[in-house]
């Protein structure tokens, strides 16, 4: 099943969920905070430029995933979830939404504006599209660099949700971010 239905996510939406959640948890965060700590030289080269294409690749990817999102049903929240929870549950997802494509984007234009190159997979220069402004790179970078713990800190609340309605409220809501055939508990297995 590709696509999603009002009770379970489709294979293309848990495909980018984890995708997108690799590629910053397992490329992004790693490369991002050794890259200025191991000194000039190839390896410094290396992760700067997996750290700014594997952005930029993220960025695609969130992109598609929010126009999958609107082109399909979104799976319903369990119908006895508290209100304040399914409130925060909304907020958070908007929260994350919004930061997986403000990384990327401040990540960008504080590269490009500070005078540095952005390689698309070697193809071309994409910072030749900012012209460099030097104020402007260091509001990007403050933005960057501080973002990064917002995010963290949203993910470790998304985590801990995860895990408390697997293992305290035992509803399907981690299995069908898992699976898109995982069965569900009754009551939510309809699809
Ligand atoms: C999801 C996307 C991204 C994430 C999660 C991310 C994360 C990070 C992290 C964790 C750091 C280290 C922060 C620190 O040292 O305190 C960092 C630094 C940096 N990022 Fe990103 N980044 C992303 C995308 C991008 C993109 C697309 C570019 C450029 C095209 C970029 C350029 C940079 C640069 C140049 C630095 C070094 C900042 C400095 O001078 O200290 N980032 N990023
Ligand atoms: C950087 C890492 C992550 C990001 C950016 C992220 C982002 C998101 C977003 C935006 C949604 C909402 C989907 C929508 O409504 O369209 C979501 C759903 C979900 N995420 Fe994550 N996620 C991350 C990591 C994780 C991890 C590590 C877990 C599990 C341990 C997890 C478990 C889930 C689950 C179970 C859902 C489904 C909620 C539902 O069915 O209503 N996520 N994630």
């Amino acid at each position: 099943m590709n696509r999603n239905t009002a009770e379970r996510w489709g294979r293309v939406s848990i495909a980018l969920h984890w995708t997108i959640a690799a590629l910053i948890l397992l490329v992004q965060v790693p490369a991002g905070l050794t890259m200025n700590r191991v000194g000039p030289g190839l390896l410094q080269n290396i992760l700067y430029d997996t750290h700014k294409m594997t952005g930029l690749t993220m960025f695609a990817l969130a992109v598609v995933r929010l126009l999958w999102r609107w082109a399909n049903p979104v799976p319903v929240l369990p119908a006895d979830l508290p209100p304040w929870q399914a409130a925060v549950a909304r907020l958070t997802h908007g929260l994350l939404y919004l930061l997986i494509l403000a990384m990327p984007v401040s990540g960008f234009l504080y590269t490009a504006m500070d005078g540095f190159p952005v390689p698309l997979f070697y193809l071309a220069n994409l910072a030749e599209l900012v012209p460099v402004n030097k104020p402007a790179a260091a509001v990007a970078k403050a933005v960057h660099l501080n973002l990064i713990w917002v995010l963290l800190a949203v993910v470790v609340l998304h985590v801990a949700a995860a895990l408390h309605h697997h293992l305290v409220r035992r509803d399907g809501i981690l299995r069908r971010m898992l699976s898109s055939k995982a069965r569900l508990p009754a009551g939510e297995a309809r699809s």
